[in-house]
């Protein structure tokens, strides 16, 4: 293939890029979405502080247009996100207990019913477990009110708002199998698979930089999860660097989830440089002028291996 979406499709593979709907009225911009990525996930536009800013009145102009672009264009989309502790209206965490849960469980509905059948995964759950050596739980509104149970009841809400959509659980910093978050959140995934949970992937965020590389058992890490009978999609990847240094660590993630057979697919967070929510760190494939970088070059050419 030619283009990343092309040439990851040849695979049984989708490459996505996370898009900002207040970008896509620049031609550079959209001439490069369109011909580059075959899956697409709204950067912030279906977030809660976006689509329920107050309880009960939903908001979708912002997401429905990203929707509708990719899907004009044949893209697929990924969702994200339903449930997360951060982008949460404040009016959430003034919740009891029981206004919580009817209010977590109708945005589930509202969101995932809204674009049923129109979304290939969905990140259900986003980053609920503490970052350091604890393995615990983060301690989110939901998690205080809610109890442990509330992740299980998110996606079990979710399976029956949209069921043919992959429910994905999505976190940061469990690329390192070594990780005590990795596990923590390894051990709930496979309790989830133990008891019936409808759990469907796990995405691994994949933020990297000179303090968190890309580690040497990335690849150990996607195929442990793998082998729960999930599958693995890499959401955000982004990585800070520049030049041979940068294109080598985008193939090392690029070959490590051609190499799991369960890794269906990638997704950069972002398309040029300066657009990236950590601009200074150049850590997308496309530089300000939209001219491919070493690490496009490096990533084509590892998908066309
Ligand atoms: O929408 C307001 C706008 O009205 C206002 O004028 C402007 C002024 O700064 O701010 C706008 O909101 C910003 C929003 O992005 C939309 O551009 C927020 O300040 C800004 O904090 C927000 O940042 C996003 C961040 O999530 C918030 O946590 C980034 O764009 C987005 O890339 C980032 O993405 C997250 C993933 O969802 C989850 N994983 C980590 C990843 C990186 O932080």
């Amino acid at each position: 293939g030619t283009t990343l979406g092309q040439s990851a499709a040849e695979k049984g593979r989708y490459f996505g890029a996370a898009v900002a709907n207040h970008r896509l009225g620049e031609s550079n911009y959209v001439t490069t979405l369109n011909r580059e990525f075959n899956s697409v996930t709204a950067e912030n536009e279906m977030k809660w502080d976006a689509t329920e800013p107050s309880r009960g009145n939903f908001q979708f102009g912002n997401a429905d247009r990203i929707v509708n672009h990719a899907r004009g264009q044949g893209k697929m989309v990924r969702g994200h996100t339903l449930v997360w502790h951060s982008q949460l209206p404040g009016w959430v965490q003034g919740l009891d207990t029981n206004n919580l849960r009817s209010a977590m469980n109708n945005h589930i509905n509202q969101l995932a019913g809204r674009y049923r059948g129109q979304i290939h995964s969905w990140d259900v759950v986003n980053e609920a477990f503490e970052d350091g050596g604890s393995g615990a739980r983060r301690n989110s509104v939901f998690q205080q009110r809610l109890g442990n149970g509330w992740i299980e009841e998110a996606f079990r809400t979710a399976r029956q708002a949209d069921p043919n959509a992959k429910l994905c659980y999505n976190d940061y910093n469990t690329d390192d199998w070594s990780h005590a978050k990795t596990q923590a959140v390894y051990n709930m995934v496979r309790d989830f698979k133990n008891r019936g949970v409808p759990i469907d992937c796990v995405g691994l965020q994949s933020h990297f930089n000179n303090q968190s590389p890309v580690p040497g058992n990335y690849q150990t890490t996607l195929q442990s999860f793998a082998n729960l009978g999930v599958d693995v999609q890499i959401t955000e990847l982004d990585i800070a660097g520049s030049g041979q240094q940068q294109a080598e660590s985008y193939r090392t993630v690029t070959r490590a989830c051609l190499n799991v057979s369960r890794c269906t697919g990638i997704t950069v967070w972002g398309i040029p440089d300066h657009y990236s929510w950590r601009a200074d760190q150049t850590p997308l494939l496309f530089d300000r002028n939209y001219n491919k970088k070493p690490a496009y070059n490096a990533v084509l050419e590892e998908l066309n291996r």
